[in-house]
């Protein structure tokens, strides 16, 4: 109604304003795979302002109008290059002081140039991660816009690309009710652009997403490829094939194409003798996939290296390339005191080199997506992984756009890592209290995860019916293991608990203990009973370990936590804004007593030498 009025002003009348950006949804169906291809990094300096009324959404900023319709220069609010370079990747938090609890909108701005180099080439941006609803802007038109802070997402720029761009990301990092994760979590809320930034070019015609695993059948013997091609980019031809190559297996597959896809299972020559990936013994394989034109043209390849791999459950066992392993682990943030989220290579294997001074060999990745690199370098470091999306707590599970949220975030994260062995298991989420509400729905991405891998067993992070004293949760029906988070002699003292709900608990499948811990600050000494020391801290990793490793069905667990981590619902005089539950304090370097207990207890488990072939 307003909008008729003869005073009506959009850019400070229009409360819907965020709808027009909304329409233009950047998410799993446009995700374009970069693993294996040549890429240009848009990372660097770029300018930035902390826009806190969002203002460059509201007010169109992006379409540089500098003048009225009849030419008169207009006052501007923006000014692109007088703003501060801001490094990206980063989290704008530890930037600046002033934007240390930032929650708004962060611009961002540069130029480029860009010069196609083949005829018809198609040019893709792709951002590996950014904190949370992030609008993209090129030269004045709106590409799209992503919501969810741990996944990767890509978009078109061809009809949008010039020789000398204008780029603008609004990246507005709000904790919302009704996003995932909700409003209220326990670690720190780092916002902006704090993963890569890639320029992509693409011939007309190119592999958008591949999928090559082992048939997890107990055979070790068979192959499955998926390849997905971009839809038709103008004058490219249609039908062709794929090939998948693999030199070391003697393997030369052409998988047919149709209708954009092409799907093949491929019988391993014995001969070939595959060497399975395992923990500790990390074989990977060079693989290339091409597309071939009609003609038999190359169009487009990419390489990787992948390992195979079969992660089985079978009754409460978890088996991995058919052997029942227990599943030594310790939970992980990405969060680090100098980089934020913005993690690197050498932070993501210092942690991998802390898990395995554990005698580790599996990490809780919490509770969202972490860099797509880990599970690449857990590939190399024959490390398992559990990855989550964060369905974390009281997230709004009667919402269907929560829901349409959780669900691409889920399928963003499937099809950024299915090809990585280390990952293990997907999991829907996190301590969630038992709803028909969120039965349905969590329920509902466990059956998603399933449909886009069906070779990886799916989890949660469940809570124990406190009431009945047992496992009892009724979203375990729809998962193939059970985790749950259990903080006996902790949260609650009454440790003898614990022992009493696994005896009173008949799971029929595998159980992990994806939590338990008790917090400690480094160097406060003192007795066992008193809080927040190392000596309690110790004494509660022996209490644990000894009946968890005692119970029959628990067939793996990852402590809280490897580090303490930033969280601004920490307040006490040990905790000052940190969750104190790592073994290893906030530098990443200084380790607590019960690191020792825990590489005692997992030594002590060690298992025997990893099988090398089938
Ligand atoms: C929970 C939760 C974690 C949290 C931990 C704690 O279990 O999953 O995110 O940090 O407990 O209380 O320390």
């Amino acid at each position: 109604m307003e909008k008729e009025s003869g005073n009506y002003v959009s850019d400070i009348h229009d409360a819907a304003y965020e709808a027009a950006y909304l329409a233009r949804r950047l998410d799993s169906g446009t995700l374009v795979s970069a693993v294996g291809r040549p890429a240009e990094s848009l990372n660097g300096k770029w300018n930035f302002a902390a826009d806190w009324y969002d203002s460059c959404k509201r007010a169109k900023w992006f379409l540089e109008r500098r003048v009225d319709e009849a030419g008169r220069p207009m006052p501007l609010d923006w000014d692109w290059e007088a703003w501060e370079p801001m490094s990206v990747p980063s989290s704008w938090n530890l930037q600046k002081p002033e934007l240390f609890y930032f929650e708004g909108s962060g611009l961002y701005t540069r130029t480029f140039r860009y010069l196609p180099k083949i005829p018809g080439e198609r040019a893709f941006l792709r951002f590996e991660g950014a904190q949370y609803r992030t609008s993209v802007f090129l030269n004045g038109e709106h590409l799209g816009t992503h919501d969810g802070g741990s996944t990767p997402f890509s978009v078109e720029a061809t009809g949008a690309i010039r020789e000398d761009n204008r780029i603008i990301v609004v990246v507005e990092a709000g904790r919302r009710p009704g996003r995932v994760p909700p409003d209220n979590t326990d670690w720190f809320n780092y916002g902006g652009l704090y993963r890569d930034i890639l320029l992509l070019r693409m011939p007309p015609r190119f592999i958008k997403d591949w999928f090559l695993r082992l048939v997890p059948d107990g055979s070790f013997s068979k192959l499955a490829i998926d390849v997905e091609l971009s839809g038709e980019g103008l004058g490219a031809a249609k039908g062709g094939e794929a090939r998948l190559r693999i030199p070391e297996l003697g393997l030369d597959e052409s998988i047919p194409i149709s209708g954009g896809r092409g799907s093949s299972v491929i019988s391993l020559d014995v001969a070939a003798c595959l060497e399975l990936w395992a923990p500790g013994k990390p074989r990977l394989y060079g693989i290339e996939l091409s597309l071939l034109g009609p003609g038999g043209e190359g169009i487009d390849a990419l390489r990787d290296r992948v390992g195979f791999r079969e992660i089985r459950i079978s009754g409460s066992d978890i088996l991995v390339n058919g052997k029942s392993v227990f599943l030594k682990g310790i939970s992980v943030h990405e969060d680090h005191l100098r980089l934020g989220k913005a993690t690197d290579e050498a932070t993501i294997r210092a942690a991998i080199a802390h898990l395995k001074e554990l005698h580790g060999d599996y990490l809780r990745l919490a509770h969202y997506p972490h860099d797509g690199r880990f599970a690449r370098i857990a590939d190399e470091e024959g490390v398992l992984l559990w990855e989550e999306v964060p369905v974390y707590w009281a997230v709004d599970f009667s919402s269907p756009a929560t829901y349409a949220d959780a669900e691409n975030q889920l399928a963003e994260l499937v099809i950024r890592d299915r090809n990585r062995a280390s990952v293990a298991i997907w999991s829907v989420g996190n301590e969630n209290a038992d709803s028909d509400a969120r039965l349905s729905f969590m329920s509902r991405l466990a059956a998603k995860a399933r449909e886009l891998d069906g070779t990886r067993p799916v989890s949660a992070a469940c809570l124990v019916d406190h009431e009945r004293l047992a496992i009892a949760d009724r979203l375990a029906e729809a998962l193939d293991i059970i985790g749950i988070n259990e903080y006996y002699g902790w949260y609650d003292p009454d440790f003898s608990k614990l022992p009493r709900i696994l005896d009173n608990s008949k799971p029929s499948k595998p159980v992990i203990i994806c939590e338990f811990g008790a917090g400690a600050r480094l160097g406060h000494r003192g007795s066992v009973d008193e809080h927040f020391t190392e000596d309690m801290q110790a004494r509660l990793y022996e209490e644990q370990v000894a009946v968890i490793g005692a119970c029959p069905y628990i067939k793996g667990m990852s402590p809280w936590i490897l580090y303490d981590f930033r969280c601004p619902r920490r307040l006490n005089r040990y905790q000052e804004r940190y969750n104190r539950k790592g073994l290893v304090d906030a530098d990443r370097v200084s380790k607590k007593k019960a690191f020792a207990t825990l590489a005692a207890f997992y030594a002590s488990r060690a298992e025997p030498a990893a099988e090398g072939d089938a």
